[in-house]
Order: structure tokens, then C-alpha cells, then sequence
């Protein structure tokens, strides 16, 4: 049967303009800068472009342009974070860049361990860009096998991110069965996995959950937390980021930092310039000097 012309334009999906003009990129990317040090290159033009598509649908707008000139509104305030949440690259996985695990769960946290327990005392982490979770569980596990049962040490880690959609996932837990399925056989028990009702996914035990307290926080922004933490996590978020913010940054690392405490960066990532108080003692580690 042939269809109405007004069923067939009902049927039309809507088409949104996503042409990216050079001064509406150059808008955003100095809007992004501002509210969350993150450098867009003019070579990520197509990938933003695509982040941009998807606000521009979520808000039924017709272009990217009509998402640019909204953004110049005062009604454009709470689109901000939506906005953020949008050009954040969030790729992680479980145990990335195994050898910081190894060096935490080895080198670092028996001894920790054992001197905090002689005197009840805390151990605190800070994940500071905590992604979708991988990475702050990943730690969890490592520090509940040096841990055991014991109670006499206040252990805690804090997991932030600047990303509110991927922190809801990050505190719900749930993955999908092939990225355990993927990690090597000694850790993957670590992660010690509850059945869930989803087909094909898995969720973190209960256990290593309340290890962990999810909070957004912008590293450009101000800190509420005063710290000490032992251990401060940030890996591939200064890739994102110019050398005047990784600077201000790292020295408020080391101002939350305990003396002995180890930051961790990523692997393709250095600080941005020696640091007197760190000293580099393993490949993307710094220690904390008294
Ligand atoms: C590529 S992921 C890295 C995740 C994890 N640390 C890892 O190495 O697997 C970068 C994360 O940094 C977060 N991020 C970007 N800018 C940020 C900022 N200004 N403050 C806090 N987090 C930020 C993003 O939302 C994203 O989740």
C-alpha cells in the first residue's frame, strides 16, 4: 500500500545541520578551555563535531550553529556541564597500565599497611580523573587483597572526575562480561565479581564498592578536600591539558600530598617541568620528598 505524503514526512527522521564553521570551533574550544582547562586542537574538529551532534539532538535544535549562538545565552548556564560531559574522552580499562597496580599492591601498600595499622591510623587515594570506574575499582582490588579483613586501618579512596554522566556509571559498577574476560588471570579474581541481571554484564562486589566515594570535581576549580592523601592517582587527563594548568595542578598535588606519598601519571605523560619536592622512582612514579 502507498503511503500519505503527510505519513511519509511523519516518518522523516529529523536531520540536524552539524557543519562546524571555523569561529563556531574556535568558540567552543575557548569555552572548554576556560570552564575546563581541556585543549582542543583544530585537527579534533571532526570528532567535536560529532560530541557537539549529539547535544544538538538531545536539545532537538536543528544545527550546530543554533547550539553555538544558545551557548552565547544566559539561559545556556545549565548546559555548561552537558556541554563538558559531552567533549570528555573517557577511554579507560581495568588494570591499564598494569605496572602502577603492581608497584601499589607490591611496593607500596604492605608497608603502608603495617605502619598505619600500628597506630589505628588512615590511608587515603585520591583518583582524580576516575573516568567510568576502571581505574578506582582497579585500585579497590588491589587494596583489599593487602588489606584483608583488617579493620584497624580507616582506609578510603576518593574517585572525581569532572564528567557527572560517566561518574553515575562509574558508582553503578556494572560492565560488560568481555572486559573482564579480557584481563589477565591473576587480577581478574581480584575484582571478585557479583552475577548481575543484565545478559553479558557483571558487577563489582559490594565490598570494593564502599571503598570507593565518587564525587565530581574540576581540577581547574578549587579543591574542598584538605588532604593528606598517600597516594594521588592522574593518568591521561594532562595529555588534555597546556603546561600552565598540568603546572598548577601538579604543585596542588604536592601540597595534598603526604611526604613519602606517590603520585601516579600516565604513561605517555611527565610532569611539566622537575618538581623539587618529587622524585621520579619508576616509570610515571614520583615520590613525594619530606
Ligand atoms: C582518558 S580518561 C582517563 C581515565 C583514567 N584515569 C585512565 O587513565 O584510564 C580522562 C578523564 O579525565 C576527565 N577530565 C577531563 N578534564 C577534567 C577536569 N578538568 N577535571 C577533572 N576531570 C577531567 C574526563 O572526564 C575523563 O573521564
Amino acid at each position: 500500500m502507498a503511503m500519505s505524503r503527510s505519513s511519509t514526512a511523519l516518518a522523516q527522521p529529523h536531520l540536524a545541520d552539524v557543519t562546524l564553521t571555523r569561529d563556531d570551533m574556535a568558540f567552543i574550544a575557548k569555552l572548554v578551555y576556560e570552564q575546563a582547562g581541556i585543549v582542543i586542537r583544530e585537527h579534533k574538529e571532526a570528532m567535536t563535531r560529532g560530541r557537539l551532534a549529539r547535544r544538538v539532538k538531545a536539545l532537538g535544535l536543528n544545527s550546530v550553529a543554533e547550539y553555538c549562538a544558545f551557548l552565547k545565552t544566559p539561559q545556556a548556564a545549565g548546559e555548561i556541564p552537558e556541554l563538558i560531559n559531552a567533549v570528555t574522552t573517557n577511554h579507560t580499562s581495568f588494570f591499564r597500565e598494569r605496572h602502577h597496580f603492581d608497584h601499589l599492591r607490591k611496593d607500596v601498600l604492605p608497608r603502608l599497611v603495617q605502619e598505619r595499622s600500628a597506630r589505628r591510623g588512615r590511608i587515603r587515594i585520591w583518583c582524580s580523573a576516575a573516568s567510568s570506574g576502571e581505574e578506582p575499582y582497579s585500585i579497590a582490588a588491589v587494596s583489599r587483597d593487602v588489606l584483608g579483613s583488617r579493620s584497624d586501618v580507616d582506609f578510603k579512596i576518593l574517585a572525581t572526575d569532572i564528567d557527572t554522566d560517566i561518574l553515575m556509571k562509574a558508582e553503578a559498577a556494572i560492565y560488560s562480561a568481555d572486559q573482564f574476560d579480557r584481563l589477565p588471570p591473576d587480577v581478574k579474581p581480584l575484582l571478585k565479581l557479583e552475577a548481575h541481571s543484565g545478559r553479558g554484564e557483571a558487577r563489582i562486589s559490594e565490598d570494593l564498592r564502599r571503598m570507593i566515594a565518587f564525587k565530581r570535581l574540576n581540577l581547574i576549580e578549587r579543591w574542598p578536600m584538605s588532604g593528606p592523601f598517600d597516594i594521588i592517582f592522574c593518568r591521561n587527563v594532562f595529555i588534555y591539558f597546556d603546561t600552565q594548568t598540568k603546572a598548577s595542578i601538579l604543585d596542588r598535588f604536592v601540597t595534598l600530598l603526604a611526604p613519602g606519598g606517590f603520585l601516579y601519571l600516565g604513561h605517555s605523560e611527565s610532569l611539566p617541568q622537575p618538581h623539587p619536592q618529587l622524585r621520579l622512582i619508576g616509570r610515571t612514579i614520583y615520590e613525594r620528598l619530606p
